[in-house]
């Protein structure tokens, strides 16, 4: 059984309790992120830290913790759990009050929770077959750049890919690409530019999105920040999508075109290896 971390305490995940008040659970009041393990160590943890408290900031959330604190919180699970490779998943919420529209006191304590997810992070099927994505209109609110967890629409939207026959849906808002259900999402066009949207609220500023754009750039490749189409999508190269728990993750179908050769592509491969290699030097 899983230890898990809630305000404060480390217990066995069965006795772990939130109240029915909570304002997550009322009214989807709050952000998180997910952390990748790699032997033993957190990759990124500062990256996440900082979308972390941007997240906050942004719905004027308080969160007591300081970072040192939620590093440490974060290496007792891994050691607690064992946890050798996989994910950590950390949630703040507004905390628990009467419900209400109107906040609560802002002396009301935040809930703070982490658990860990033991996941196969590098030796992906996936990965190595390639993902075929269904394109689903992106209905979701117009403030994706926040963490929230209210993330009904994602999931429906990869339920629908799914039912289609798909591993994912990547989402498009005015005819425009904007990424995944819960990853960015990248286009590979003839000349070897690497394409994916640029950041604006419309999606998440993934952390991996940032560590991989490195990695490109370093490895001298072109990389272009910028709206694409399906249309566009389905005539490239190659397409991937990038997270923190899929890492670069080829796409060899999207709405039933084959992409490519249909077989995972040079660049997105080689960007998944540079980048697993970069992050298990500098994981903490
Ligand atoms: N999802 N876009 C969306 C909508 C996401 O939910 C995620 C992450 C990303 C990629 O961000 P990062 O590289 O920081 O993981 C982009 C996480 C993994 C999840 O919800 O499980």
């Amino acid at each position: 059984m899983r230890t898990v971390y809630v305000n404060g305490e480390f217990i066995p995940e069965d006795e772990a309790k939130i109240s029915i008040f909570d304002r997550g659970f009322l009214f989807a009041d709050g952000v998180y992120e997910v952390t990748s393990v790699l032997e033993g160590k957190l990759v990124d943890f500062q990256g996440h830290c900082g979308r972390l408290r941007r997240s906050l900031g942004e719905l004027n959330m308080a969160l007591g913790a300081t970072d040192d604190e939620l590093l440490d919180i974060h290496r007792q699970l891994v050691a607690q759990n064992n946890l050798e490779e996989g994910l950590i998943y950390l949630q703040v919420t507004r905390g628990a009050a009467d419900r209400d529209f109107v906040f609560p006191p802002d002396d009301t304590p935040a809930t703070l929770v982490l658990f860990t997810q033991v996941k196969g992070l590098i030796d992906s099927a996936l990965a190595n077959r390639g993902q075929k994505i269904f394109t689903v209109e992106d209905q979701r609110w117009s403030r994706c750049d926040i963490k929230t967890v209210q993330l009904l629409f994602p999931s429906l939207a990869k339920m629908e890919a799914r039912s289609r026959g798909g591993d994912d849906a990547w989402l498009v808002r005015d005819g425009l690409v904007t990424e995944g259900s819960s990853n960015n999402a990248y286009i590979v066009l003839e000349d070897g530019t690497i394409v994916t949207r640029d950041l604006s609220n419309f999606i998440l500023h993934g952390i991996t999105r940032r560590a991989v754009l490195e990695c490109a750039r370093n490895l001298q490749m072109k990389v272009v920040e910028r709206p694409f189409t399906v249309e566009e999508a389905m005539g490239a190269v190659e397409a991937f999508s990038t997270s923190a728990s899929g890492f670069v993750c080829p796409v060899i179908e999207i709405d039933g075109t084959r992409i490519g050769t249909g077989e995972p592509g040079p660049t997105a491969q080689k960007l998944r290896e540079v980048y697993i290699a970069e992050m298990r030097k500098a994981a903490i």
